[in-house]
């Protein structure tokens, strides 16, 4: 059995997440039982949530166990299997964590899923038609659930969800307006995804000049809004809401490294008459199947071009995902294995 190199959490954060929270280990592989698989990861996802679950305290899942293998989206192949129902070979996306391999009981429902690599290359298993593409979709359909014509905003624009949104919504009939962190991946969000106008949320430095340049980019008002960031950016929507707008709380990565996140005017939550509602896409696996036909639909045919930040090697992984949490990352960011 081939040696394992794995990351295990080895002590919490105290504010900003560092390096030296992260170990890297070596070790042997066990042997497998029946009913188990040998996963060879070639790559692993980076995503922000891990954050969160780096820290102690009480949230919608358990803590990142300290001394354990930091968890996580994997693609990768069955280099061997006790399995009937895999074979070597298989190309699959699961949860194996941060490592070069993983030992999968792959009679477990859901642990493993056989993907088609002949449209859709592995690694966007892992963002545009994996975990990230199903966010930007149920926040969309389910929560924003917008009418042809109107008016969208996304922060994080260029990420993993933004991206995967932004198509979402054009295929809607929607005016999609993008906010972003700097000239290249505003002209990326414009010019390669399709979006209608693109906001540089750096060269604002305040919530006045931020809602004033979303008031010439959205025209008509705002009638949803899908949140990744929080802080000035949900600031400055607000203020552009529509009466009855929509709001899709997906995450707020501009505290989760311990900032403080004021809300100026949470009047107008009232005042709009604004329905906005928090969500975490494990809950709704329901969707998966239909929101992963259509993201799959788009990348396939370059409606959806999905842009990734790869990190070589396992090593590389702290200080990648250190740089997903200051926006260092231009796409989905993934570390290759193999
Ligand atoms: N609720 C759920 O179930 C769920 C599932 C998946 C993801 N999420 C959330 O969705 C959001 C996007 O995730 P992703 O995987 O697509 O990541 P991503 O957008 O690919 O990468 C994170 C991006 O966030 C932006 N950012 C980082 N720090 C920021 C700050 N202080 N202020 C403003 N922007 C900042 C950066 O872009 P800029 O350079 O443009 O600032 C960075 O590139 C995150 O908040 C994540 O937690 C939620």
């Amino acid at each position: 059995m081939p040696r394992n190199q794995q990351i295990l959490l080895d002590n919490r954060p105290e504010g900003e997440a560092q390096a030296s929270n992260f170990k890297l280990v070596e070790t042997d592989t066990p042997a497998l039982a029946d009913g188990q698989v040998l996963v060879r990861h070639h790559f692993m996802s980076l995503d922000p949530y891990m954050r969160g679950r780096m820290n102690e305290s009480k949230s919608y899942a358990q803590p990142q166990p300290l001394g354990q293998v930091m968890q996580g989206g994997t693609v990768g192949e069955i280099v061997e299997s006790r399995n009937p129902r895999f074979a070597v070979g298989e190309k699959v996306v699961g949860f194996g964590g941060w490592q070069q391999y993983s030992v999968v009981d792959a009679n477990l429902p859901g642990v493993l899923r056989k993907v088609d690599t002949s449209q859709v290359p592995l690694s966007h298993y892992l963002g545009a038609v994996g975990m990230p593409g199903v966010t930007a979709w149920y926040g969309l359909v389910k929560l924003i659930a917008p009418k042809a014509g109107e008016t969208l905003v996304v922060s994080a624009a260029s990420g993993a969800v933004g991206s995967a949104f932004g198509a979402l919504g054009k295929a809607r009939g929607c005016r999609v307006v993008g906010i972003a962190g700097g000239p290249d991946k505003c002209a990326y969000v414009r010019d390669e995804l399709g979006f209608d106008d693109c906001i540089d949320y750096k060269v604002h430095s305040d919530v006045k000049s931020l809602s004033a340049a979303l008031k010439t980019a959205c025209p008509q008002g705002i009638d949803g809004y899908f949140e990744n960031v929080g802080g000035m950016v949900l600031d400055a929507v607000l203020l552009r809401t529509n009466a009855f707008a929509r709001i899709a709380l997906c995450g707020m990565i501009a505290g989760y490294d311990g900032a403080p996140l004021p809300l100026a005017n949470p009047s107008l939550l009232l005042i709009n008459r604004i329905r906005l509602e928090g969500f975490i896409v494990s809950e709704h696996m329901e969707v998966w199947p239909e929101a992963l036909a259509e993201l799959g639909g788009l990348v396939a045919s370059g409606k959806l071009r999905p842009r990734e930040s790869i990190a070589q090697g396992l090593a590389a992984a702290p200080e990648a995902f250190l740089g997903l949490l200051k926006g260092r990352n231009f796409g989905k960011q993934l570390v290759q294995l193999a």
